[in-house]
């Protein structure tokens, strides 16, 4: 007899539904037979007891791939009435032998995969707009506390992360359905909170609002791309959220030609000569790409060419630096470079619209050379001040697999500049979490002299490619 009712089975974490799920899998107990109940608001999100009606039975080990564990532990994130039904679902048909539930072109695998994708993004977005406010000094009372309104289960994930961050500083993250609390060594969890969001008004606020006020730069502003970094939902419990609308709308009103335009673009006075990493502040995010000062790049540049391509891409592509056409179209590969990449893209069969294209370097580096624009080659630092656009650009797609076109690209992605390009030909690296394939510069096979120097770099572009491919349909 089985130990689990199945008539109604309820899972209130990962934890417990993976211990259900073993026993359940021990007793061959099919999907169909289980009434799996939505998790209730007042879930116990950190993990907790198990309602199994006989706890001496020891629990059987579930034999998933580490890859296929961690989806699960993330779908399970996913606020879903099915969701418990569905993992076992998707475990059930692995533990039967189906490889294919994991891939994005089974049906069910494709809701995994958009599951993971959507957890992801949301850890992400709590990441970077979470706003901790400090309390005045009380005894056991945490130190800094914040609002957020998760939109999946995510809290236990991100808490982690400021566990991890904060060291010593206690602190309290409250959510309308549970409270994280960090002491300084131990992670808590407590009940959602009834207070809302908060209202503050201190002179350490007046501070962070004012100097959000003087960085906003409305001569460089881009909306819709500042909508895309930081959408809307969040600005409600962030403090300067209840800036931006206004500051838009003066900036929509010409005030910037008096604001900010020469303060911010063309401000004089001594020169300092920090790297570029030292002078961000650690916090401070710019809101779009269309303002990044992180480098002087951007100032003989016509304007900043962002990547292009679905979030949903599998494969990315990054290349160097925009080059002389791109700078003045604003997108990536739009000049030969481009037409010998397309003809590449052809021959391995993948369709240059399914695939996320950007560049290690965002704005274009040139020097004059009679009435021409020479392109130049980007420097170390510029490429490491361009590494934060790139790495958001990879959290957001999270791609299958990326190629790194060139050298330039390579050492962006393996964050180093000590790469020999043609000796990591034909093998796929692995760099944390990314899968790296890389291959030649298009411009390089436009300008290597001989015809069959030019073909053989050209066939090597064609396998990088293909194997990219055979990632994204194994
Ligand atoms: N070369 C690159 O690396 N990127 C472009 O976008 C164009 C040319």
């Amino acid at each position: 007899m089985s130990v689990i009712d199945t008539s109604v089975v309820t899972a209130q974490s990962f934890e417990e539904w993976r211990q259900i799920t073993r026993l359940l899998l021990a007793d061959g107990t099919p999907p169909h037979e289980v009434q799996w109940q939505a998790q209730s608001n007042d879930g116990d999100l950190f993990g907790g007891e198990q309602p199994i009606k006989n706890r001496d039975r020891s629990v059987p080990a579930m034999h998933v791939s580490k890859e296929l564990l961690n989806m699960l532990e993330l779908a399970a994130c996913y606020r879903a009435d099915d969701r418990w039904s569905f993992l076992y679902r998707v475990v059930w048909r692995w533990q039967g032998g189906d490889r294919t539930v994991i891939s994005p072109a089974d049906e069910d695998g494709q809701r995994l995969h958009a599951m993971v994708k959507t957890v992801r993004r949301e850890v992400h977005k709590m990441n970077a707009f979470l706003r901790f406010r400090e309390r005045a000094a009380e005894l056991g009372a945490p130190q800094f506390v914040a609002w957020f309104e998760p939109l999946h289960d995510v809290l236990p994930r991100v808490s982690r992360h400021f566990a991890k961050r904060m060291g010593y500083a206690s602190w309290l993250i409250a959510t309308p359905e549970a409270t994280a609390v960090w002491d300084g060594s131990t992670l808590l969890q407590g009940p959602p909170s009834a207070t809302g969001p908060l209202e503050v008004d201190d002179e350490g606020e007046r501070l962070w609002l004012a100097y959000y006020r003087s960085t906003f730069n409305p001569a460089r502003l881009n909306v819709s791309a500042m909508e895309m970094h930081m959408p809307v939902r969040y600005w409600k419990n962030m403090p300067e959220g209840k800036l931006i609308p206004g500051l838009i709308s003066h900036a929509a009103a010409g005030a910037q030609r008096i604001a900010q335009t020469a303060a911010v673009g063309e401000r004089v006075g001594t020169t300092v000569h920090v790297t570029a990493e030292a002078a961000q502040p650690e916090r401070a995010l710019p809101t779009s790409l269309d303002q990044c000062r992180r480098c002087d790049l951007w100032r003989h540049a016509t304007q900043v060419v962002e990547g292009i391509g679905p979030q949903q891409a599998r494969v990315m592509l990054v290349g160097e630096q925009p080059g002389d056409q791109e700078d003045i179209a604003g997108k990536p590969f739009v000049g030969p470079a481009g037409q010998l990449l397309d003809r590449a893209l052809r021959a391995a069969g993948l369709d240059r619209d399914s695939l996320y294209i950007t560049n290690a370097v965002k704005h274009f580096k040139w020097e004059p050379r009679g009435k021409r624009r020479l392109h130049k080659t980007p420097a170390q630092l510029e490429i490491d001040a361009c590494m934060f656009w790139l790495e958001h650009e990879i959290d957001l797609v999270q791609p299958d697999i990326i190629v790194a076109l060139g050298s330039t690209a390579l050492k962006a992605l393996l964050k180093t500049s000590k790469v020999n390009l043609t000796h990591m030909f034909g093998q796929e690296i692995s760099h944390g979490a990314q899968r790296i394939i890389a291959t030649y510069h298009p411009s390089y096979v436009l300008r290597v002299p001989g015809d069959e120097e030019k073909s053989a770099a050209f066939a090597e572009m064609v396998r990088a490619f293909s194997h990219a491919k055979n990632v994204t349909t194994s």
